[in-house]
């Protein structure tokens, strides 16, 4: 799993208990999710489809940097499966995991359209191709 996005936390990120609020977590995870899922199917039409149990493994306090993971597990006709983990920066101990996200990619009528896709792509390859097609 690659951990791409880091997270300051900050005042206004927590909950009246003093730790990181779940919505703010939340939030960017589902933003991560769809950034990730928009590269890998090559379209920015991609909406939030199915989010499994989320499980708020420990607490976050203000100050800790904290990383957000996520990996592609499936992909169907429409539709990427993914996995997602947030864990402290430093200390890497789990904050979050969330089993299962789905996205499903659309089509310019906003249905749901086949994206063609079966595996991840890492832009090293993206790159690679790039410099091959040239
Ligand atoms: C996304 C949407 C267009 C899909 O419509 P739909 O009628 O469910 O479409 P389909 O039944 O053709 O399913 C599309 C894909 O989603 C998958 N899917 C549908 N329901 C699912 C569920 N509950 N869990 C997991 N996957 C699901 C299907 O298996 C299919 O994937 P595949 O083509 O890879 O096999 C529609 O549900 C929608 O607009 N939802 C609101 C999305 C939204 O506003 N999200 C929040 C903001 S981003």
């Amino acid at each position: 799993m690659n951990f791409h996005t880091r997270k300051w936390v900050k005042p206004e990120d927590l909950n009246p208990n003093g730790t990181l609020f779940g919505g703010s977590l939340l939030r960017w995870i589902d933003e991560e999710a769809a950034i990730y899922a928009i590269v890998q199917l090559g379209n920015q039409r991609v909406v939030t489809k199915y989010i499994s149990e989320i499980n708020f493994v420990s607490a976050s306090r203000q100050g800790d940097i904290i990383e957000l993971g996520i990996t592609a597990t499936e992909f169907g006709r429409t539709s990427i499966t993914l996995t997602c983990e947030v864990r402290n920066k430093i200390t890497r101990k789990s904050i979050l995991t969330v089993e299962k996200m789905v996205f499903v990619n659309l089509g310019e009528d906003g249905l749901p359209a086949p994206h063609g896709r079966t595996e991840i792509k890492y832009v090293k390859d993206q790159f690679k191709e790039d410099e091959a097609v040239e």
